[in-house]
């Protein structure tokens, strides 16, 4: 597989099977994706890989949490408000999405469900923290931005799905406590990893994307 085939297979995988990952794989994958640069080599990221047991207690710990209503507490704020035309993008997944699974955006329950579906890390064997000192500034978070999507293609590369996901972060306390990850580091994202379940038809759906002709400016080219 190369770069450009990678990029354009790899998707968001919301539901994984409960295959496990093997250490190897993962290890191999984290080698590769070791590489990403770096605002003059810093490497900021400090990464923590949670499975097994203690990953299926901290999974039953956020999705009480979830279900009782605990609101989010991320270490790396949620925007709470975004502009219009980037709302309407947002809008735009929600109605493809609901559109691909056959889902009402009126039915409250089946919402809920997807939603779970988040605080169940997708049903993933393996959760990748990336974490950084919080002293340092968003340039750093841009470092870890592209160590996600090397990890990403790492992955995609040995058969390997993933999902980056915000909702996987927003109880930093309770993975604080199950993968013992230090006060002084902010959590900043999730990365589920694991083989994707092709059976589920969540999996099916492929998002939309801006055309290059509306993203990019060419100017004396
Ligand atoms: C920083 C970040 C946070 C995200 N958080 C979530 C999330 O909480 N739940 C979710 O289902 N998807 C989440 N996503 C996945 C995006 O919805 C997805 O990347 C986007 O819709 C494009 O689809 P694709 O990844 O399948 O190409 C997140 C992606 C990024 C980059």
């Amino acid at each position: 597989m190369n770069v450009t085939e990678a990029l354009n297979s790899r998707f968001t995988c919301r539901a994984f099977k409960s295959q496990p990952l093997e250490k190897d794989t993962i290890l191999a994958i984290l080698e590769a994706a070791n590489r990403a640069p770096s605002w003059a080599n810093t490497q900021p990221w400090e990464i923590f890989v949670a499975g097994g047991e203690d990953l299926e207690s901290l999974r039953q710990a956020c999705l009480e949490n979830f279900r009782q209503g605990v609101p989010g507490n991320s270490d790396l704020p949620r925007a709470e408000e975004w502009p219009p035309h980037i709302t309407r993008r947002v809008q735009s997944l929600m109605a493809d999405r609901s559109q691909a699974l056959g889902i009402d955006r009126a039915d409250k329950a089946a919402r809920k469900t997807l939603a779970e579906q988040n605080h169940r890390f997708f049903g993933a064997p393996v959760v990748v923290y990336l974490c950084m000192e919080r002293s340092l500034t968003p340039w750093s978070i841009h470092d870890l931005g592209m160590m996600a999507q090397s990890i990403m293609l790492a992955a995609e590369e040995r058969g390997v799905a993933s999902a980056i996901a915000y909702n996987l972060v927003i109880y930093p306390d309770l993975i604080r406590k199950a993968v013992d990850i230090p006060e002084d580091l902010a959590i900043i994202i999730g990365l589920a990893l694991g083989y994707a379940d092709m059976a589920i038809p969540q999996n099916d759906f492929r998002s939309s994307r801006r055309s290059v002709e509306e993203v990019v400016r060419f100017q004396g080219i």
